[in-house]
């Protein structure tokens, strides 16, 4: 079966001034799927994101978003089919959880229309999915790390986007939090959404991928179902790790073991 794409880079070439992060990189973004990138540290993770997303201008290829170039389309247009949680953002001055969320819903407002009954609806619904219900009067800059992690996301879910890319989600988040935003991105994937995250964690990665996209140097050099893609070969050349590869207890997917530096011994 074809995989059908409504979002697709080609031949692209990433940069800022005169740093350029990818040259000739092309991405499909599979319909419908879980698709979790990873990398190291500056491969380019974050560059590609902004690009699918519209956050920047590739200088040579093109992202397509059904079809269209996406640089061609009004960026509320792009906004209703496409959102985009930045790995970092800034929070405007003194505003509460509640009107941060709230912004989400920009890109369904018309001019001159009144907030309605379904902006409210969403509004509640991402907040009540990320546990932030309770902080809705909080300033948002006076919160922890976490806590504002899961408002940016509430505010990517209001937006109701048939496609959402999340640079980072889990970063600030404890481990019972960082699951339970992964669980919620699988369960908006059941729902037939199209996820797209960036993570650092290559367990939870090969967890929760349909299909992983692996990069290194500003290219892709693997992709596909981390139990097809994902060996100790793999995390080695991307990573530069020696590791061992065994099955995760819980959901048969890799799981990945580093090599111990020096064995550690019961009586030490
Ligand atoms: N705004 C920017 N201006 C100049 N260089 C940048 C900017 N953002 C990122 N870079 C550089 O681009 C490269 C890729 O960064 P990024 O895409 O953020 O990596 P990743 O998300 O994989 O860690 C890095 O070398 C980084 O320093
Ligand atoms: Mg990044």
């Amino acid at each position: 079966m074809a995989t059908t794409s409504r979002l697709t880079g080609t031949g692209l070439t990433l940069a800022y001034d005169q740093r350029v992060v990818a040259t000739d990189l092309s991405v499909t973004i599979p319909d419908e799927s879980f698709t979790v990138i990873i990398g190291p540290n500056a491969c380019g993770k974050s560059t590609l994101l902004r690009a699918l997303a519209r956050m920047l201008k590739p200088r040579t290829g093109a992202v397509h978003l059904d079809g269209s170039v996406i640089t061609s389309l009004p960026s509320k247009e792009v906004a209703r089919r496409l959102g985009l949680l930045p790995q970092s953002s800034i929070v405007p001055d003194g505003i509460t959880v509640a009107d941060l969320v709230a912004r989400g819903r920009y890109p369904h407002q018309k001019l001159m229309r009144q907030w309605s009954k379904a902006d409210e609806a969403a509004v509640s619904e991402a907040m009540r999915a990320t546990d932030v219900a309770e902080l809705a009067d909080r300033i948002v800059d006076e919160l922890s790390g976490g806590q504002r992690q899961r408002v940016w996301l509430a505010m990517a879910l209001a937006q109701e986007t048939p496609i959402l890319l999340l640079d980072e989600p889990t970063t600030f988040l404890d481990i019972s939090h960082q699951i339970e935003v992964l669980d919620l991105c699988a369960e908006l994937h059941e729902q037939g959404r199209t996820m797209v995250a960036v993570l650092h964690d290559l367990n939870q990665a090969c967890r929760y991928a349909t299909h992983l996209i692996v990069m290194r140097g500003g290219q892709i050099v693997a992709e596909g179902d981390p139990t097809e893609i994902v060996t100790s070969e793999l995390v080695h050349e991307v990573f530069d790790l020696r590791c061992e590869i065994i099955q995760d207890p819980q959901s048969g997917t890799p799981l990945i073991v580093p090599e111990a530096r020096r064995r550690v011994t019961a009586s030490s």
